[in-house]
């Protein structure tokens, strides 16, 4: 098993990593000596994983199980509520712990349930996407989508502990595996060419889910996002970089309908799209885009996502989230291993776009 540490004072947790964890989960929950346990998942992840869970926690006094549909469709109010009803009816009490076993999805929405119960309980993170275990259960930002947005609706809210079994990834769709490692090779390209170099080298074996390519390609990228969370944990400043590949990911998302491509997709595209960007802006070597691409695509995912608009996508990038006033600010290359933030010339997005099979 592998730990890393996310260093923020009275906040601080640890993020463990490793083979059939899931099993063990008393020893890691015991220590929090909660009074009630609300193990929330999704329903796929319930006929998996759920009674292994409550096997492994039945010492450790009351468990209830929330079960959510599956799906992004499901990140609402909705769910919230059934959690925060399932907590009052079960009688939770401020030692109470919620349980996230899923993935994203679960993750989001129960941490958020749990953020707000009684002004804040706590909450473990068991996340079961790989997607989940080098991203979303990192950092502590918890939500819900709206209807005119994804991720509106949320709270910064720290786990007590994250526990990755990565045994579960074998069971995942590999379209889903592939979509984690988009965030993956976005973690090397932005802080550290080393590990991105390890990962590429690794693709084969994490694809096959071998489990030393896994633990080290998680906990390296748990390495990296916890170090910028710790120094920014409310994303004033440097946390931004982690959305390198998401202001183009993110346009193709919505243009698609958030239906075509899965979010990993769609980055794993962004980050070619990102580093053509920043060749253009005279930031990166060109020499540079050839092995990025090859990256994307030896990790299963599109390099190139022909015959979107390009009007519509410069449109789509201005009314990102994280746009200010109609500027885009884009997260670019300095080499493999360093990401600055930069707005850029009209120009220059264009004609990566159109480069890029844009019309
Ligand atoms: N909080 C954050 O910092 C943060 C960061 C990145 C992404 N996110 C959010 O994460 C969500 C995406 O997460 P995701 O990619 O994990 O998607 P997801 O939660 O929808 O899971 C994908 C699918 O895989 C299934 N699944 C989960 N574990 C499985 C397993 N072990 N075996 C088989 N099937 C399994 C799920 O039931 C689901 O159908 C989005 O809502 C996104 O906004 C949050
Ligand atoms: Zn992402």
């Amino acid at each position: 098993m592998q730990r890393v540490s996310v260093g923020l004072a009275g906040r601080s947790y640890e993020i463990l990593i490793g083979p059939d964890l899931l099993r063990r989960a008393a020893e890691f929950i015991a220590p929090l000596a909660p009074t009630h346990i609300a193990l929330v998942t999704s329903a796929t992840v319930n006929d998996l994983y759920a009674e292994r869970v409550r096997n492994a926690l039945s010492g450790l006094g009351p468990l209830m199980t929330i079960v959510l549909p599956d799906g992004e469709a499901h990140k609402n109010w909705s769910s919230v509520s059934k959690i925060l009803d399932a907590l009052v009816e079960g009688g939770a009490d401020r030692k109470s712990l919620v349980v996230a076993l899923g993935g994203g999805v679960v993750g989001d929405v129960a941490g958020f349930a749990a953020s707000i119960f009684m002004r804040g309980i706590r909450f473990v993170q068991m996340p079961t996407t790989l997607l989940a275990q080098v991203d979303s259960s990192v950092g502590g930002k918890t939500g819900i989508n709206h209807e005119r947005g994804k991720n509106l609706i949320g709270a910064f809210h720290q786990p007590q502990v994250v526990i990755s079994d990565t045994s579960t990834l074998k069971t995942l769709p590999s379209r889903e595996l592939s979509a984690g490692l988009a965030e993956i090779l976005k973690h090397g390209l932005l802080a550290d060419c080393k590990y991105f170099e390890q990962v590429v080298h690794d693709l084969p074996a994490l694809r096959a889910c071998a489990p030393d390519a896994l633990g080290r390609a998680i906990a390296g990228s748990c390495e990296i996002k916890a170090g910028i969370v710790t120094r920014d944990e409310r994303e004033t400043g440097e946390r931004a970089l982690l959305n390198l590949g998401h202001t183009f990911g993110h346009a193709i998302e919505a243009m698609t309908g958030y239906t075509r491509w899965l979010h990993g997709e769609a980055v794993g595209c962004g980050l070619v799209l990102a580093a053509d960007l920043s060749v253009r802006v005279g930031l990166l070597e060109r020499a540079a885009i050839g092995p990025i691409e090859t990256a994307v695509q030896a990790a299963g995912l599109p390099a190139r996502i022909e015959g979107l608009s390009l009007e519509r996508a410069i449109e789509s990038m201005r009314g990102d989230k994280k746009s200010e006033a109609g500027a885009i600010r884009f997260i670019l290359l300095e080499h493999i291993g360093r990401a600055v933030q930069r707005t850029v010339p009209d120009a220059a997005l264009r004609a990566t776009l159109a480069a890029g099979g844009y019309a």
